[in-house]
């Protein structure tokens, strides 16, 4: 029989039990101004070591956080689907979980690029070495955290698109969708694909669009959603 392409859209929510925090809601990152000024080209162009000191933050916590059962969950359905993951998440608890076919679209704090040209110099850097001013790639520019900043180009659209397009089970988790172009992903899902969400919140692009809703977080919510996976099979 042929296996069945699984694809999820991840974001913060699915790393949140693993103790990285989400953007929006309460004691969500982006209620710090500052850090949503840090997060910004005008802060890598103007306050270079401060933002650069906010992603060696970052990058260190990374460090010392693990992967949940909602990563593990995901990876395991490897074994019956074949499984893409479109993720805005810039940890890598996917592949830590074992995922083999992950899509960043916002970057990935375990590399750094060139400052003169965000394509060049791209490699893996140890989370736990921070990136200082005068560390520099290949191109003799200064290296930078290979992520998207406010002010950048989304990374990967064509491939997570493409994807999307050939889903037969489409799951959104941990996503406000509240960003493009993720947000707009939706539009690209088969008619006939088996849709679910998993958040504790309501999401509500998609209370219209036919999804099923598993209200819960979300190591709890790929509990339930495998099995309803296996009743499928
Ligand atoms: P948000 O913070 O906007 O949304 C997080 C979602 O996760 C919300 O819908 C929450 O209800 C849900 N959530 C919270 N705890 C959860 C849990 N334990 N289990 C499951 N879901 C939970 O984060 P994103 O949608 O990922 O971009 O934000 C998208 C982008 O906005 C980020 O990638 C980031 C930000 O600006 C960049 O930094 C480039």
């Amino acid at each position: 029989m042929m296996r069945r392409h699984i694809v999820f859209l991840s974001g913060a929510g699915v790393s949140a039990e693993s103790g990285l925090s989400t953007f929006r809601g309460k004691d969500g990152m982006w209620t710090n101004k500052e850090w949503v000024y840090l997060a910004s080209t005008e802060a890598l162009n103007n306050d270079t070591q401060r933002c650069l000191d906010f992603y060696n933050y970052r990058r260190k916590q990374l460090a010392e956080v693990s992967s949940n059962d909602a990563h593990r969950m995901i990876a395991e359905l490897e074994k019956d689907f074949d499984v893409t993951i479109v993720t805005q998440n810039v940890d890598n608890l996917h592949e830590r979980a074992g995922s083999t076919n992950v899509i960043h679209i916002h970057g990935e704090l375990s590399k750094v690029c060139s400052m003169k040209d965000r394509t060049q110099c791209v490699k893996e850097y140890p989370l736990t070495t921070p990136i200082k001013i005068g560390d520099k790639g290949e191109d003799g520019a200064q290296i930078r955290p290979d992520i998207v900043m406010f002010g950048e180009k989304v990374d990967n659209i064509e491939e997570a698109v493409e994807s999307i397009s050939c889903a037969d089970i489409f799951v959104i988790i941990g996503t406000s969708l509240k960003v493009y172009p993720a947000a707009g992903f939706t539009a690209f899902v088969p008619r006939k694909a088996k849709k679910y969400v998993i958040d504790p919140n309501e999401i509500r692009e998609c209370t219209t669009l036919g999804y099923e809703h598993i209200k819960t977080n979300a190591t709890e919510g790929m509990r339930l959603l495998t099995e309803t996976l296996r009743k499928l099979q």
